[in-house]
């Protein structure tokens, strides 16, 4: 007899999920934005998008990019309507948080709109709101920054780790420009890519 499905599992997307991938991204595209099929590939062939699914049919999915500096940042994270809150995201997102310490990166980050459900998500596992960043057209809904530290502040900045108040601007920020391989798009505030990132065990 062969052996149940495990309830939920959790692997790195290969290339025959793109179809999958683009399905999904297609039923969130106002919350999480359009990449194109190239760029999407280029998550999955670099290791760098996650699979969760359920009793073996796929139920979600989530890329990233991580600089040479330690810097994670999250680029989509998306779960199939029927299947929302039911863990499924903190799951993802846990998984790709430890894969980030043994990998010793330092920091994750995400951009958010600041209209969209997803930043519950944010909060409830931790991160905490680091800047926003005001669109060019009033009409745009700013975007929430949310960050968690990987790694004791304290052993890195000379204030003690204390938290910053939370930063505003029009644009990424020093530090961005200096860790981060990913930039808010000025129009839209989705992300592009820059550089190829180094794969995630
Ligand atoms: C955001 C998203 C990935 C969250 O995934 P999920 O599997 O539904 O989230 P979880 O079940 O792990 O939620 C964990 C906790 O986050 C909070 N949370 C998540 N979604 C929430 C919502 N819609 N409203 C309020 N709180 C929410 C809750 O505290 C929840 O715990 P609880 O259910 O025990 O109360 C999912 O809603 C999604 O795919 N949204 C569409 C795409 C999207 O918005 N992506 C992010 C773009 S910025």
């Amino acid at each position: 007899m062969p052996s149940p499905q495990p309830q939920r599992t959790i692997t790195a997307a290969a290339l025959e999920d793109l179809p999958y991938i683009v399905h999904l991204q297609r039923i969130w595209s106002n919350q999480v934005g359009f990449l194109p099929k190239s760029a999407l590939e280029r998550y999955i062939d670099s290791k760098n998008t996650l699979l969760v699914k359920e009793r073996g049919q796929h139920a979600g999915y989530l890329n990233w990019t991580v600089t040479r500096n330690g810097l994670l940042r999250f680029i989509q994270i998306a779960i199939d309507p029927p299947l929302l809150r039911t863990a499924l995201g903190t799951r993802l997102v846990n998984f790709t948080e430890d894969s980030a310490r043994r990998n010793k990166c330092s920091l994750i980050r995400f951009q958010c709109r600041t209209d969209l459900f997803a930043n519950h998500l944010w909060q409830a596992l931790g991160f905490y709101p680091s800047a926003i960043y005001h669109r060019q057209t009033a009409r745009r809904k700013p975007c929430l920054e949310w960050t968690k530290n990987l790694i004791e502040p304290s052993r890195f900045f000379p204030n003690g780790g204390r938290r910053v108040g939370l930063c505003q601007t029009t644009g990424p920020s020093n530090e961005d420009e200096d860790l981060d391989a990913t930039t808010p798009n000025e129009d839209d505030g989705r992300v592009s890519d820059k550089r190829p990132s180094p794969p995630m065990s």
